[in-house]
This record gives structure tokens, C-alpha cells and sequence, in this order.
């Protein structure tokens, strides 16, 4: 849309552009330049004017619009990037796309979703005007016993995202929940085809939801021990979006490019942040429902990102998949 180029040549420049050096960069007339800052104007954008040096964008609202977010990242992204005001999941978007033939690191962002998803079938809260819910396509070269790097390699990729945009830490429960101030403030949803015959992962959906800007009100009342927002633990203070949006998409494209050389970094680093080693857990299957859980004490992060745990009957297992609730976090005491 000629909008989202207008406002990421805007957003790039620091002084004025003219608009007769907007319209010969993206190929059209003086005319529709002028709409289309009219209507960036009407979205709240605070662009000013003037009659010899052109356009100034001096202000933007917190939306999260893909010229807001290309302007942030290396032209040749902008093509595989969709932003949408509202779907019912993003990672049902990108699976559309992918069957249709996608390239690795396409991104389907949303500002809402009617559907979001979380794992074991629980639904994930995704408000407008509050979240950043994103899905990254990665088409990674591995076999399925892989897939638990990838998505604790995930974790660090969106840690440093949150690092990069907002100065902020963040910490990881196992396997890959972020957490600020021991409640979760992003989940991840990897959703994976895999090719029956071989066992090699075909497409590998990455969803990511993080709530950013949501107030305590947003929260559903079930999960407001467990859920929190990067603005709630920073007292109160709103974060533009789109500026983490971009991090989390050049985080995942260099996780994409290191795959599956570079895991020491994302293994030292999953290491540093994560929390859940030396807690007291207990432990779900896959197959258990609530209440069937093992107790035990979590020991370590093996080299496989799998989670090393003395159980109360003595016996040492390393966890590759299925939940754990850690003694003090989400209500769990
Ligand atoms: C969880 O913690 O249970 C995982 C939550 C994953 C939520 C994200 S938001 C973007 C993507 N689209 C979805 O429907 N779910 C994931």
C-alpha cells in the first residue's frame, strides 16, 4: 500500500523530504503522495508540512502498521512482511501462506485476533491496541527431534528482541515462557509439518504473543496470576510497538541464518535467563491431565535444551516436551 511506503521513507528521515523526492522514489504522482499523507493524518500520524522543504513525520501513534515496522528493517524484508488490524490467528494466516508456497521468514503480524492460540488447546488473550502477536515461517533443514531447539532457540531470539527495542530482561521458564518479574509476559505456539517418510520438519510456524501495553484490566480474570505486560512491570509506561515487532523479525531472521551451526549462544544465553533450573517443579506429560503431574526438583539445562529432573522417588529423567510448574511462579506455591 502506498501509505505504508510513504510512512517508512517518513519514518527513516530525520528532516524534511520533499514531495516531489517521495514521488520519483516510489514511482508515483505528486497527487498521490498527498493522499496518502492525508490519510497517515487521518491514523493520527502528526506529519508536518511546509511549502519549500516538504514533509516532517514529528510523531506516531502506537499502531502497529507495516511501514512502521519495514522502516526499521532492510528493504528486501518488506515483501515477505503482512500486517492485518485483526485475524483470528496469526499462525492459521502464515499456514495459509505457507501451503501457498511462502518463503522461509515470512511474517504475519496482527494488532488483534479473535482466535489466538495457545498450547495444549488453551486460547491466548490478544486484545487490540496492546500486543505484539506475530508468526515467523521457517523452513529449517532438520529432523523432528530438533523441534525443542528450535523453540527454546525461540526464546532467546524474543528475549533479545525485548533486550534490543526496550533495554529491558526478561527470563525464561522451561520450556520457552518469558517472564518479567516471575509472570509471563510472552508465550510461543510452534506449530510443525512434518514429512511422514523421512521425519524432516516441512514447515515450522513460529507464533509469538507478547503483551506489551496492556493494563491489568485486560487480563482475563484466570490468568491474571500468572499474566502480566512489559508495561505493568515497568510502571505503567507505554512501548511502541512496531519497534519490537522489528527486533523480534531481525532476531528470528539470525536464528534462521545461524540454525544449526550457532546453538552455544543460544544455549549459554538460554542458560543465563532461565529460571526453572534449581526450582522445586512438578512435572506434566504430554498424555497427563491436571493433577497427575510428577514432583521433583529441576537440576539443569542439558546441551539438548531438555531439562534434567531428580524426581522425589529418586530416579534422574531429562524432559524433552510436556509442562512443568515451577514452585512460585503462575500461583503455584
Ligand atoms: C502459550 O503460551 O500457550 C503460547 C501462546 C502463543 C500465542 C501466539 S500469538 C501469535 C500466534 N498466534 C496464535 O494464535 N498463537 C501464537
Amino acid at each position: 500500500m502506498l501509505k505504508d511506503d510513504v510512512l517508512k521513507l517518513l519514518s527513516r528521515e530525520k528532516d524534511y523530504s520533499s514531495g516531489e523526492a517521495i514521488s520519483r522514489t516510489l514511482g508515483v504522482t505528486r497527487a498521490a503522495v498527498n493522499a496518502a499523507v492525508k490519510a497517515l493524518r487521518e491514523d493520527g500520524y502528526e506529519i508536518e508540512s511546509s511549502t519549500n522543504k516538504g514533509y516532517l513525520l514529528v510523531s506516531s501513534p502506537d499502531i502497529l502498521s507495516k511501514g512502521s515496522i519495514a522502516a526499521l528493517l532492510p528493504d528486501d524484508k518488506s515483501d515477505v512482511i503482512h500486517v492485518f488490524e485483526s485475524v483470528d490467528s496469526t499462525n492459521n494466516v502464515l499456514k495459509d501462506l505457507s501451503s501457498k508456497g511462502a518463503p522461509s521468514g515470512t511474517v504475519v503480524i496482527a494488532d488483534h485476533q479473535t482466535g489466538g492460540k495457545g498450547r495444549r488447546g488453551r486460547s491466548f488473550s490478544s486484545p487490540s491496541g496492546a500486543g505484539v502477536y506475530l508468526s515467523y515461517l521457517l523452513r529449517p533443514e532438520a529432523g523432528f527431534d530438533k523441534i525443542s531447539d528450535l523453540t527454546s532457540w525461540t526464546a532467546v531470539a524474543v528475549a533479545d528482541a525485548i533486550k534490543n527495542a526496550y533495554g529491558l530482561d526478561s527470563q525464561i521458564k522451561w520450556v520457552n515462557d518469558l517472564l518479567m518479574n516471575r509472570k509471563k509476559i510472552c508465550g510461543i505456539l510452534t506449530e510443525v509439518s512434518v514429512e511422514g517418510e523421512s521425519g524432516f520438519i516441512d514447515t515450522c510456524i513460529i507464533g509469538i504473543g507478547v503483551n506489551v501495553n496492556e493494563t491489568v484490566s485486560d487480563f482475563p480474570a484466570e490468568i491474571s496470576e500468572i499474566a502480566t505486560s512489559i508495561s505493568i512491570e515497568n510502571e505503567g509506561k507505554k512501548f511502541f510497538r512496531s519497534k519490537l515487532a522489528a527486533e523480534i523479525i531481525k532476531s528470528m531472521d539470525k536464528l534462521s541464518s545461524d540454525w544449526p551451526d550457532g546453538s552455544s549462544y543460544y544455549l549459554e544465553r538460554y542458560r543465563d535467563i532461565n529460571i526453572t533450573a534449581g526450582s522445586k517443579i512438578t512435572a506434566y506429560s504430554l498424555m497427563a491431565e491436571n493433577g497427575n503431574g510428577r514432583m521433583g526438583t529441576a537440576l539443569a539445562i542439558n546441551d539438548d535444551f531438555s531439562l534434567k529432573v531428580e524426581f522425589a522417588d529418586g530416579s534422574v529423567a531429562d524432559l524433552k516436551s510436556g509442562e512443568v510448574s515451577v514452585r512460585g511462579l503462575y500461583g503455584y506455591t
